[in-house]
């Protein structure tokens, strides 16, 4: 395991830089693997020093202006402006921790986060995601010093900051309304926090310009927000939470307030931003699309408490739980509680078989257990095969294959099911067909604890 930034940068002279990246390294796309435990590793060797007193990678801002948003991996990499005098200088890390954090709003009993245990690593980026007021945004808030934490602390860097005001914490953030100041220019915009800060003009200059860079505004700077696009307003507030060069961004919902065709393209806008950057980032979404597909890791929350915490690669194929397993995926899948015997459940026509062991962990639920399986991982078969039968009652066609909806005759009245398939396959409405999930695909859930069974 390593961790690129946490290497030391050695510069000769005040300048941005912009290194080569070493053939075969391509830490900007890191995942995390296991559980939560904050470790980043990076695929191919370790960074080697491209030049004499240049080392990749680092973090933060840099120029390479055109390059930045060319298709694909940018054939720069970018170093952080630093002081002349070739001195060493240590990029910043910033892990984020939070121990058992609650927060109980007044006159609730309950509270709306629960006891949230969270390693963040350096470079990180974390994707909070559940159903809306399960707790994301207060989450966020607590990180951010925008809300107390009743109960447990907040670490950034191995710091506690749990009681220290939101302006001594390093952190940007953007919002969901990410309402930009009307009769400022988009350069106004993203300056006037620096401003507040008194920062010295030449410096506001500077990062401004390399925001607008980054963010492909470079053309805008003088306009106003209302002579802007929605996708364009959007990154005029990412460019403002840039400028400030915090430890980490936090971002609630940003992508919210535009069409789903822009979303889709600012989500990997966002993703390659930020592995450009290597800034560690606390992100909120309700949607599990954009958390799977932007996330290095995605913390998935109910009801104020952390359900799991994976890869999306993990949650997809091992939810610990029967509700991250109808969370993530679309269409959801089939999940179903059904009689135990003693080689399986019984669908009815269709048996699951399970293992002895399976069998004994599946018990204390009053001879049930429950079952899911993906559409994807769902076929029609012949009626000889054992499948389950079902009545068609919708069929989406997607064009490049199809979502087969249907219902079946089960012990405790009718039950729904959806099955992907091949579009050459394609059934009709009202027609029965027989579907039978594959095997090794099945997940098996205790059905009274609702929590996976190995
Ligand atoms: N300022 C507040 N005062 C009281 N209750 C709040 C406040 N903000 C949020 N809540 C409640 O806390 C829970 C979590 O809210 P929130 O964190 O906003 O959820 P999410 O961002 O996941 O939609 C919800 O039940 C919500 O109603
Ligand atoms: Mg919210």
């Amino acid at each position: 395991m390593l961790s690129a930034r946490g290497l030391s940068i050695l510069v000769t002279e005040s300048s941005l830089m912009t290194v080569e990246p070493p053939v075969g390294i391509e830490p900007t796309t890191s995942r995390l693997q296991g559980e939560c435990s904050g470790q980043l590793s990076y695929r191919g060797a370790e960074p080697s020093i491209t030049a004499p007193g240049q080392r990749y990678p680092s973090g933060r801002l840099g120029i390479d202006t055109k390059k930045i948003y060319g298709d694909g991996v940018p054939p720069t990499r970018i170093v952080r402006h630093v002081p002349a005098g070739g001195k060493e200088v240590d990029t910043p890390m910033a892990t984020v921790t939070y121990d058992k954090a609650s927060r109980i709003y007044p006159g609730s009993d309950r509270p709306a986060v629960n006891e949230l245990n969270l390693e963040i690593g350096d470079g990180e980026f974390l994707v909070l995601v559940g159903p809306s007021g399960c707790g994301k945004s207060t989450s966020l808030r607590m990180l951010a010093g925008l809300e107390d934490v009743d109960r447990g602390r907040i670490l950034i860097e191995g710091k506690d900051v749990t009681n220290l005001p939101p302006k001594s914490r390093d952190i940007a953030m953007v919002f969901q309304n990410y309402a930009l100041y009307p009769h400022m220019s988009v350069y106004e915009n993203m300056a006037f926090a620096l401003k507040l800060r008194k920062t010295p003009k030449a410096e506001i200059d500077r990062r401004v310009k390399e925001a607008a860079a980054l963010l492909q505004l470079d053309e805008y700077l003088s306009r106003k927000p209302k002579a802007l696009s929605g996708g364009q307003r959007q990154r005029v507030a990412m460019g403002r939470a840039i400028v400030r060069e915090p430890q980490v961004f936090l971002m609630d919902e940003p992508l919210s307030n535009l069409d789903a065709k822009l979303r889709v393209q600012t989500r990997s806008q966002i993703a390659t931003l930020q592995a450009k950057l290597g800034i560690t980032t606390v992100y909120v979404t309700h949607d599990q699309v954009e958390a799977m597909t932007m996330g290095h890791r995605v913390a998935v929350m109910l009801d104020g408490v952390l359900q799991q915490c994976d890869t999306p690669r993990a949650l997809y194929d091992t939810p610990d739980n029967i509700f991250v397993a109808g969370f993530i995926g679309s269409p959801a899948m089939n999940i179903k509680t059904v009689a135990l015997t003693e080689n399986g459940a019984n669908f009815g026509s269709l048996a699951v078989p399970l293992t002895r062991e399976q069998v004994a962990a599946a018990q204390g639920a009053e001879g049930k257990v429950t079952v899911g399986f993906r559409p994807e991982a769902t076929d029609l078969v012949a009626p000889t095969e054992g499948g389950l039968p079902i009545v068609v009652d919708l069929v989406e066609d997607l064009g490049s294959d199809a979502n087969v909806y249907g219902h079946a005759a089960m012990d405790e009245g009718s039950e729904r099911f959806v099955v992907r398939t091949d579009r050459r396959n394609m059934p009709t409405m009202g027609e029965t067909v027989f579907i039978k999930p594959q095997a090794n695909q099945v997940h098996l859930f205790n059905a009274k604890t609702g929590l996976r069974i190995k």
